[in-house]
């Protein structure tokens, strides 16, 4: 991993030219009058946070569907809250930064990779009918202190973990021919400019960790263990069980409870948790919540 202030350069100009190449309009690029195709799943059934348990067996197919359809939108949910949270984070960020330098230029063109993201997440939401999946009480306060004042390391580190995320389950829609071609085209939107948004953060990170004190680097990890429980409770929100019929709380419950569902979480922090585990961010005190979160 380099870390000099040349490669920090030298990545923003590559990424710079990679969105000037390949960067989408979702409000071109996406039928969002096409209708919904019958029977087709919205993300892998196996990915469910309810698949292999009592409750997934009773549901009819046409349930399942609409189940996986729910899911995703809460997921996009969770996505434009978190990148609402993210852009007033960069442009903070930005502030401090030389407005010549192409790091700081990147950092912009996140930003505007996020406005479109947010626009196309909030279409896919008006196009699948989902209910408004609001954030809980403290985590919208926690999002509300994090965009006013994380910086640093926790700042990349938060971004980083929820961008991997997202990412992993996008890439599996993506990849998966037998789903809704709507929320295929929006994975493959997403996963595109979000790959120079995980190198941005990836390596930026290194950066913060070695400017960052052993007193600021343990609160870091206080933090980022407490986002990731956070990232976790969105994906799951309990009002997207009620759309088939299934009590908000029991849903909830039986997905956090369920092993595959577990193993899926593992599965989809597993590049996040490595390089945090690598760069000493999942240490101390701090594994209590990573292990209360379900990502470990
Ligand atoms: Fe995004
Ligand atoms: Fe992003």
């Amino acid at each position: 991993m380099t870390t000099t202030p040349d490669a920090r350069e030298r990545t923003a100009a590559r990424l710079l030219d990679s969105s000037v190449r390949r960067s989408y309009d979702p409000l071109i690029e996406i039928d969002w009058d096409a209708p919904e195709v019958p029977g087709r799943y919205w993300m892998p059934p196996e990915r469910s946070s309810l698949y292999g348990t009592p409750l997934w067996n009773q549901l009819t197919d046409e349930q399942r569907v609409e189940l996986t359809k729910h899911e995703v939108a809460s997921a996009a949910s969770a996505g434009v809250w978190f990148e609402t949270v993210l852009m007033e984070m960069l442009i903070r960020h930005y502030y401090d930064q030389d407005p010549t330098s192409r790091h700081a230029q990147y950092a912009l063109t996140e930003v505007a990779d996020e406005c479109r993201h947010s626009i196309m997440f909030g279409r896919l939401l008006e196009a699948v009918k989902a209910p408004r999946y609001r954030a809980t009480w403290g985590d919208h306060a926690l999002g509300r202190f994090l965009k006013a004042t994380a910086t640093g390391t926790h700042m990349y580190a938060s971004i980083l973990l929820a961008e991997e995320i997202l990412d992993a389950f996008q890439r599996d829609i993506m990849a998966d021919e037998s789903l809704q071609p709507l929320i295929r085209m929006v994975c493959r939107i997403h996963v595109v400019e979000e790959a120079r948004h995980v190198r941005y953060a990836r390596e930026e990170l290194v950066r913060q960790v070695e400017a960052a004190g052993p007193a600021r680097l343990a609160y870091s990890r206080l933090i980022l263990g407490r986002a990731a429980n956070t990232i976790v409770n969105r994906l799951v929100h309990p009002d997207l069980y009620e759309q088939v019929g299934i009590p908000g709380p029991l849903g909830r419950r039986t997905a956090l409870a369920n092993p595959h569902f577990r193993e899926t979480l593992r599965w989809a922090g597993a590049k996040a948790t490595a390089y945090f585990t690598e760069l000493g961010l999942i240490a101390g005190p701090s594994r209590l919540l990573w292990r209360r979160s379900r990502l470990l």
